[in-house]
């Protein structure tokens, strides 16, 4: 695990409001939902660093990569090219941002199920995630320094706070339980059309959590001085008005 350095200390902006917040959490905890809404009222970069995975893992099925193939899936990732753009007016499809590997437009193939049953194995390879949380961090601190684009950055994903980005001015865990999230990812999944089983969703966060807190490299876990926030009882706009007011603590 990385450690703060002088080189990179806990950055925050002129308002001494925190430049880099990180959101860790399980599969549908409401970590995107949340960290997009509240990148928005601050007008932060959200940069949600499962797509990278995701992405690793689409390019692996396409290519014929095996993932159980830990050398040839981590060249993959080592020289796999993902960009991330936000979305043009005429891509108004629900997309958060377009996710593109090499030039190709994968924003909706990296949902489908059968990403969803390999990422956890492609996330668990120690030598994809060294090529993708190098990535996210050069990124992280480009946002987080205030001299890009955008004042800050809200990055998203399961080791942000404790193995990417550990120096962050806040770090948020998203918690809920497996039935919630379970519930959520119904909604989601039925409203883009497709047809699934509750149970079944039910039964894949249950594994995917497994994999995701139990492997040896950098599992998921809140980092000790993160905020741990249960939004099993709360609606989305509860949980963006909380977070924000964290920051505006933060900077007080
Ligand atoms: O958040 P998500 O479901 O899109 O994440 C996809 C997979 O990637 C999930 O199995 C966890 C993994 N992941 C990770 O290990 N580290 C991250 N920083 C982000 C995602």
């Amino acid at each position: 695990m990385r450690t703060q350095t002088a080189e990179f200390p806990d950055p925050s902006s002129s308002a001494g409001e925190p430049t880099i917040i990180t959101i860790d959490g399980p599969a549908a905890s409401g970590k995107s939902t949340i960290g997009h809404a509240v990148a928005d009222a601050l007008n932060y970069l959200f940069f949600d660093t499962g797509v990278m995975y995701r992405a690793v893992t689409r390019a692996a099925l396409d290519r014929g990569v095996n993932v159980h193939d830990a050398d040839a899936l981590a060249r993959l990732a080592e020289t796999i090219d993902i960009d991330i753009a936000p979305p043009t007016p005429d891509q108004d499809d629900g997309r958060q941002s377009t996710i593109l590997v090499a030039g190709e437009d994968v924003t909706w193939s990296i949902r489908a199920p059968e990403v969803d049953q390999n990422v956890s194995i492609v996330a668990a390879n120690p030598r994809v995630r060294q090529a993708l949380s190098a990535k996210q961090r050069t990124i992280g601190q480009r946002y987080g320094s205030g001299q890009a684009e955008k004042p800050g950055i809200v990055m998203v994903g399961r080791d942000i706070g404790t193995v990417v980005l550990p120096e962050a001015g806040l770090k948020i865990y998203m918690d809920a339980s497996a039935e919630e999230r379970a519930r959520r990812r119904l909604l989601d999944l039925e409203a883009r059309g497709k047809a699934v089983d509750y149970q079944q969703v039910l039964a894949d966060i249950i594994a995917r959590d497994r994999m995701d807190s139990e492997r040896d490299h950098s599992p998921l876990r809140p980092a000790g001085d993160a905020v741990i926030i249960d939004t099993s009882h709360m609606t989305p706009a509860e949980v963006v008005a909380a977070v924000v007011d964290l920051v505006r603590q933060a900077g007080s």
